[in-house]
């Protein structure tokens, strides 16, 4: 949550700062500012709603400068307001900083700060950061942030600026926080695309390691003070990835990019050379007796799907759980156990935190994630990548296909390994026909349009599935959920009966996946009774009798016959699409959905 960007060097600060928070609105939208620093002084701008508030606030009068920093906030201490709003600045006006993350120890250092007389303006834990840096000051803004941070207990990446010495100091703690390097001056952000336009130089700052930034160039110091060095790392992304290329809605345009991103990251695990190869090749499965799976959101969702396809092809225990359960359970991990960490961002804060108590624990700790350096990645074992490319919607959706085929070709690979699966290699042949069954899947979207259109009147939305189909159908409820603001839960079909079915009526709408031709009469079953107590429903899948259209209380959307394992990555990008066109027909802001942001980098 929050996005930072900074700026030093020859060009205006204000354009550079504000093109790179619309790259990251994606970590926040519920306010945003810039502090510039211009003659010995701060001009601090920051509106409460979405940046173009701002921007509008900047049109009419745009500080000049040519170093400043910004922010783009999701509020977790103090309501989103003008006042709230980052950058913060101390009461002396000297110090600047913007902040993501959260000070648990704000509400002590804020009554010892004003104990000592001095005020706040803002409820946030942020505040606390500029008004101790004041407090700190002694002529030395290096040594005064060392001194804030290790009085600071929490999260944090941090921007700082002070009128006394004209330089941008980076810190993190937890949070991420990158510094891109060009001809034309530094920059600091909290993610890839902000910068991709102007370099793909970056450096990656670990965890305690300080950056100060001037015109020429950077330099890193520990938290003694002391020099690090470090080199700058180049990007493989281009400023184009980052842009909306025509399409409305990024979430659009990352859906249609799927068949891509599943070829590149099936070529990278499969072929000779490949990086995921590389490393899978080096994992040897058979020194554990277990495996968890776990993350948040949608990443869970993809380890529910993998559970399945782990027992199914190796025969091995796979258990899946919530990173935020995980990591305050007394879980049974030891190091027999390979523990499979699944984020987009590599930033969740849930998730993170179990990859700490799993090394605790003594397990192996392999991760599946999207954005490269980030701190999971960093943390653990093993790392795939999938080449998903930036993703700026909040709601994944390439990245999640992505994360699927990894963990069948994981899969695969470990049932070879322990001789469940003997040749594997038809099982590799149809996780590599994925693509192509993707694109045409995406060729041709007029049935979901034409149902996704019926839809929007709908109060509630029930998901129903059986086996991987379940596994599923959890993924496409949170994504109606999460960028149409209906009521949706997914239930297993054999759980209808034991409660849910009391909520069917004339209102309800039961989507029902249909991939197991084994449960396909049970799901017909299931799509019977609730049809003959009022409801609608629609059929998606490859394996029913269902004929294909859009009908009065029943629909199909039918799929060409895959094997059921990997059936889930057919039935998603249906599912996708009919929450993006329930949510395109209601006009609502699919990339920013109310109250979320992409990375969950508090807990
Ligand atoms: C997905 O559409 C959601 N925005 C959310 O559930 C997300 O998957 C979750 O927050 C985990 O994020 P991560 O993959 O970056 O760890
Ligand atoms: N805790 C800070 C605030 O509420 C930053 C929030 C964040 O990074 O999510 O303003």
């Amino acid at each position: 949550m929050c996005g930072i960007m900074g700026y030093v060097g020859n060009k205006e600060a204000v354009p550079v700062i504000v093109e790179g928070l619309k790259k990251l609105e994606y970590r926040g939208y519920d306010s945003a500012g810039v502090a510039i620093y211009n003659n010995g002084s701060f001009e601090v701008i920051k509106r409460k709603g979405r940046l173009t508030v701002l921007e509008e606030a900047l049109s009419k009068r745009a500080p000049s400068g040519h170093m400043g920093i910004g922010h783009t906030r999701w509020a977790t201490h103090g309501e989103p307001s003008n006042e709230n709003s980052h950058p913060h600045l101390g009461e002396k006006e000297k110090i600047a900083i913007v902040h993501n993350g959260i000070i648990e120890n704000h509400r002590q250092l804020r009554e010892k700060l004003e104990r000592k007389g001095v005020s706040f303006t803002s409820e946030t834990d942020s505040e606390v950061i500029a008004q101790l840096a004041e407090y700190y000051y002694r002529g030395n803004i290096l040594e005064t942030v060392i001194k804030v941070v290790n009085t600071l207990e929490g999260s944090f990446a941090l921007g700082v600026m002070c009128l006394d010495e004209p330089r941008l100091i980076a810190v993190r703690k937890d949070n991420p926080l990158i510094i891109g390097e060009a001809r034309d001056g530094m920059y600091l952000a909290s993610d890839v695309p902000a910068i991709l336009k102007h370099t793909s130089q970056v450096y990656y700052l670990e965890d305690k390691e300080i950056a100060v930034l001037d015109r020429s160039g950077v330099e890193f110091f520990n938290m003694d003070g002391e020099p690090v060095s470090k080199s700058p790392e180049t990007v493989a992304w281009s400023a184009d990835s980052a842009e909306k290329g025509g399409y409305q809605h990024f979430m659009l345009k990352e859906i249609m990019e799927q068949p891509k991103v599943l070829r590149m990251t099936i070529d990278s695990a499969l072929c000779d050379g490949g990086k995921n190869k590389a490393v899978i090749d080096s994992i040897d499965i058979r020194s554990y007796n277990k495996i968890i799976i776990t993350g948040c959101g949608s990443a869970y969702h993809a380890g529910v799907v993998a559970k399945y396809v782990f027992e199914s092809l190796c025969g091995l225990s796979a258990e899946v759980e919530l990173a935020s359960e995980l990591r305050y359970r007394n879980p049974l991990i030891d190091g027999q156990t390979l523990v499979i960490f699944i984020s987009q961002s590599g930033e969740t804060a849930d998730t993170i935190a179990a990859v700490r108590e799993a090394k605790r624990r003594g397990a192996a700790t392999l991760s599946i994630v999207n954005v490269v350096g980030s701190t999971i990645a960093k943390e653990t074992d093993y790392v795939l990548y999938t080449l998903a490319g930036p993703e700026i919607a909040v709601a994944t959706t390439k990245a999640f296909s992505a994360q699927l085929v990894l963990l069948y070709i994981l899969a695969a690979r470990f049932a070879q390994d322990l001789g469940a699966l003997t040749g594997g290699g038809g099982t590799l042949a149809e996780v590599s026909a994925l693509p192509d069954m993707v694109e045409s899947l995406l060729a041709d979207t007029g049935k979901i349009q034409q149902f996704a259109a019926t839809c929007v009147g709908y109060k509630s939305i029930f998901f129903i599935g059986r086996n991987v189909d379940y596994a599923i159908s959890l993924e496409g409820s949170l994504k109606l959920k999460e960028i149409s603001y209906i009521h949706s839960e997914a239930y297993a079909g054999g759980e209808l009966k034991h409660g849910p079915i009391s909520l069917i009526e004339p209102d309800t709408l039961v989507v029902a996946i249909s991939c197991c031709q084994r449960l396909a009469p049970k799901i017909a079953s299931n799509v019977e009774q609730v049809i003959s107590r009022g409801a609608k429903a629609l059929v998606i899948g490859c394996c029913t009798d269902y004929e294909e259209g859009v009908g009065d209380k029943l629909s199909a959307i039918k799929f060409a016959r895959i094997n059921e394992l990997f059936s889930p990555s057919l039935s998603v990008i249906i599912l996708q699409l009919f929450s993006y066109y329930v949510a395109a027909n209601k006009g609502l802001d699919i990339d920013k959905p109310r109250n979320l942001a992409k990375s969950v980098t508090v807990e």
